[in-house]
């Protein structure tokens, strides 16, 4: 089934009618027991027979300039190595996308940059030849500075979702403002850091390539990577059944590129991780920001001028602009609007999409400046963000299809105990500790992907779901098997969910928190197709008939569903595509975030002491791995705010702190007490399911509402992220 008319009074789907009671369950993930074994086949681990070989990357020892030569003897002569490639003129040139090198095959673009690899019969072997290989190069000064390069800014991309907005009188509104706000907020450069690092391995069957690899996204992936090879996609299959962690990074990466070549040059599997410190160079980055926030209000508290004015950075080839203002645009209304991002190129990797490309630096910055404005106002920053509460969409105009912001921000303040709160910093203290609480308001915009899962029943009256979707570690063979299991009235382990393999249906992929409602609507829809069909055979409607526990219901009849289906097993394909959601409405999900810390009077240490998420963001599918995915992104705000930051040395374009050591996310010590509330809906207009994207909702203001407590705490602000002690102190 396709054509689905959104339509907020549709009757609903087989799914909505369901009595079997798996769907939002808080049902354990299915595939859990096989990760805890260590039984799921991550992107290295798959066999592909004792003829595999071992690759290590070669990469460029400066930001910027020409490979000059190759000394490869020593390389050659290590005992087992097998090929050294640094001649293939398809040997990949930036993280993502590939852009043939414009400035020629020889040219250096950023550090670290792939330019070959070694192949040997050992890993160890391979990493010594590839260490062994001589680069001769001509390096040249490059530009790694966003501010001081910024006078050759470009503006945003035509096909940008954020265009300039230049709205009102600004500077007439700040100067007659009661109070107001003009502050620079600075963001650092910051990577995925995915646990499981970028690995790949190729097989050749004659023009055939299959991809064994750790990818978010497999139509994407198969595209770039017949493209990179200069052959037909249809020659290329890509399996990715099981994924350590993606976060916006694993698109298709320079070393599944390289494992091709080689495994077409020499005859044989080859396998090729990216090293950690390689990953840190060679998976684009999120760029630097640099926030000019301008906040204007009247007396009455009603905002009268927002202005976000942004310099991001982008490497030479990239195309992607962050976008700073995607929250700002979509959270308040004023009449004098200023929103304008400006895009510096460096000679670094390309900067990409980062968990809430977005909403997550975006919203550190617009949401302490509330704070700050608040505070400026003598206002209450809850009491301040619901005065502020537009009615229609403020960019577009256009009715929002569900908004519950005010509702998240209530139940949060009472749940949190908000009014045991002092406005005034520094008076809360527990001997040496100062205690602070502080909120922000979370927004991140709803997304629809084409999308195609098969649904078979079979003559045993079980269920299987084959797309090519990813689970990143989200939870979607789960939530696929909830959607089923309610719609076809079967319990969860009559299901069998296979996702990762490019040889099935084209699913959406996870990405831009549009994997559940995309994928999850295919599955529902090719649902609907075996449900009327059961009822035919039920000589009944679907309406009429209840599906429960792997029989159907109707009248005084009830069938099992392997009598029903006989021999022939029912098969079905649904499909949802991106530009069936009702664009006429405004879709976006809300939240509030709340958080309680400590700051120490003596150091400047911060402890958080406990966080709580108040989200909506439609239907909640799995209680579980939904809260799961909340205290994940919260666990990213508290990284955002206090401590996530790659050093950059300018005089060569290295990040400095290239390992997991030094590139500091919070661990268990540093993450307290997470509380998650939803607030529960159906949002009928954004897509058949009505659930809308949730990981990246809970990232979005996590960072400001720590921020923002620190503040509190001890009246310290810091604009400049991430708040590191010494900043504090
Ligand atoms: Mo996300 S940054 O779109 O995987």
């Amino acid at each position: 089934m396709s054509d689905y008319v959104m339509d907020a009074d549709h009757p609903g789907l087989a799914m909505d009618r369901g009595v079997q009671d798996v769907l939002g369950k808080g049902i354990d993930r299915i595939d859990g027991v096989l990760k805890v074994m260590g039984a799921a086949t991550y992107g290295y681990e798959h066999q592909v027979g004792d003829q595999v070989a071992y690759g290590y990357l070669i990469t460029a020892p400066a930001a910027k300039g020409k490979v000059i030569g190759f000394d490869t003897d020593a390389a050659r002569a290590v005992p087992g190595v097998l090929d050294i490639i640094v001649d293939d003129p398809r040997i990949p040139r930036q993280a993502a996308g590939f852009v043939p090198a414009k400035r020629g095959n020889a040219a250096i673009d950023h550090w670290d940059q792939v330019i070959g690899a070694a192949i040997a019969t050992s890993f160890e072997a391979a990493r010594e030849a590839a260490r062994a290989v001589r680069v001769e190069i001509e390096a040249e000064a490059g530009r790694f500075d966003t501010l001081a390069h910024v006078t050759h800014a470009s503006g945003p991309p035509a096909d940008s979702r954020l265009k300039d907005v230049a709205k009102g009188d600004i500077e007439a509104a700040m100067a007659e403002a009661a109070a107001c706000i003009d502050q620079v907020y600075s963001t650092p450069h910051q990577v995925h850091a995915a646990m499981e690092p970028h690995a790949s391995i190729a097989v050749w069957e004659g023009k055939k390539l299959t991809l064994y690899s750790s990818l978010q996204i497999l139509g994407a992936a198969k595209a770039v990577l017949a493209g990179a090879l200069r052959i037909e996609p249809g020659n290329v299959r890509i399996v990715s059944p099981y994924i350590g962690g993606g976060f916006g990074g694993k698109m298709l990466g320079p070393e599944a590129v390289m494992a091709a070549i080689a495994a077409e040059r020499l005859g044989r599997p080859v396998k090729i991780a990216m090293a950690r410190a390689q990953l840190f160079h060679n998976v684009y980055r999120r760029t630097d920001t640099h926030q000019r926030i301008r906040l204007a209000a009247d007396a009455d508290g009603k905002l009268t001028a927002i202005g976000h004015d942004s310099v991001v950075s982008q490497g030479p080839d990239g195309g992607f602009m962050e976008p700073v203002a995607l929250g700002t645009i979509a959270l308040y209304a004023a009449p004098a609007r200023h929103i304008s991002h400006k895009i510096v190129t460096l000679d670094m990797v390309q900067a990409g999409a980062v968990r809430a490309p977005g909403e997550a630096v975006g919203m550190l910055a617009l949401e302490t400046a509330m704070d700050e404005l608040a505070e400026k106002l003598g206002r209450d920053p809850i009491d301040f963000r619901k005065l502020n509460e537009p009615a229609v969409d403020p960019m577009t105009g256009a009715p929002f299809s569900t908004r519950r912001l005010v509702e998240c921000l209530d139940e949060g303040a009472r749940r949190f105990g908000w009014a045991n709160r002092s406005a005034t910093p520094g008076s809360v203290r527990e001997g040496e500790w100062l205690i602070g609480m502080g909120m922000a308001a979370a927004v991140r915009i709803n997304l629809l992907i084409d999308s195609e899962a098969r649904v078979t029943l079979g003559s045993d009256g079980r269920a299987r779901i084959e797309t090519d979707m990813t689970d990143i570690g989200t939870g979607t063979y789960t939530i696929l098997a909830q959607i089923a299991g309610e719609s076809l009235g079967l319990p969860i382990d009559c299901i069998d969910v296979k996702l990762g393999d490019s040889d099935m249906p084209t699913g959406a992929g996870s990405g831009g928190s549009f994997g559940a409602a995309s994928a999850g609507s295919s599955v529902a829809l090719a649902c609907e197709d075996i449900v009327a069909e059961l009822a035919k055979r039920m000589d009944t409607s679907p309406e009429n008939m209840t599906l429960k526990d792997g029989h159907a219901i109707a009248g005084n009849r009830r069938v099992s569903l392997d009598t029903l289906v006989g021999d022939a097993p029912l098969v079905a394909t649904g499909k949802i595509s991106q530009g069936s959601n009702a664009r006429s409405f405004s879709q976006a999900a809300h939240g509030a975030q709340f958080a309680e810390v400590a700051v120490n009077a003596v150091t400047g240490a911060v402890r958080v002491r406990r966080m709580l998420g108040v989200f909506e963001a439609g239907r909640i599918l799995n209680a579980k791995t939904a809260r799961s995915q909340a205290i994940g992104g919260m666990i990213w705000g508290i990284g955002y705010a206090l401590m996530e930051g790659l050093e950059l040395d300018t005089r060569y374009g290295q990040f400095v702190n290239h390992d997991l050591g030094e590139y500091h996310v919070p661990v268990h010590a540093d993450v307290p007490h997470l509380d998650v509330h939803f607030i529960e809906d159906v949002d009928r207009h954004a897509n058949p399911i009505g659930v809308k994207g949730l990981g990246e909702l809970t990232i979005s203001g996590a960072g400001a509402a720590v921020t923002n407590a620190i503040y509190n705490a001890c009246g310290v602000r810091v604009r400049d992220f991430p708040m590191t002690l010494d900043k504090v102190l």
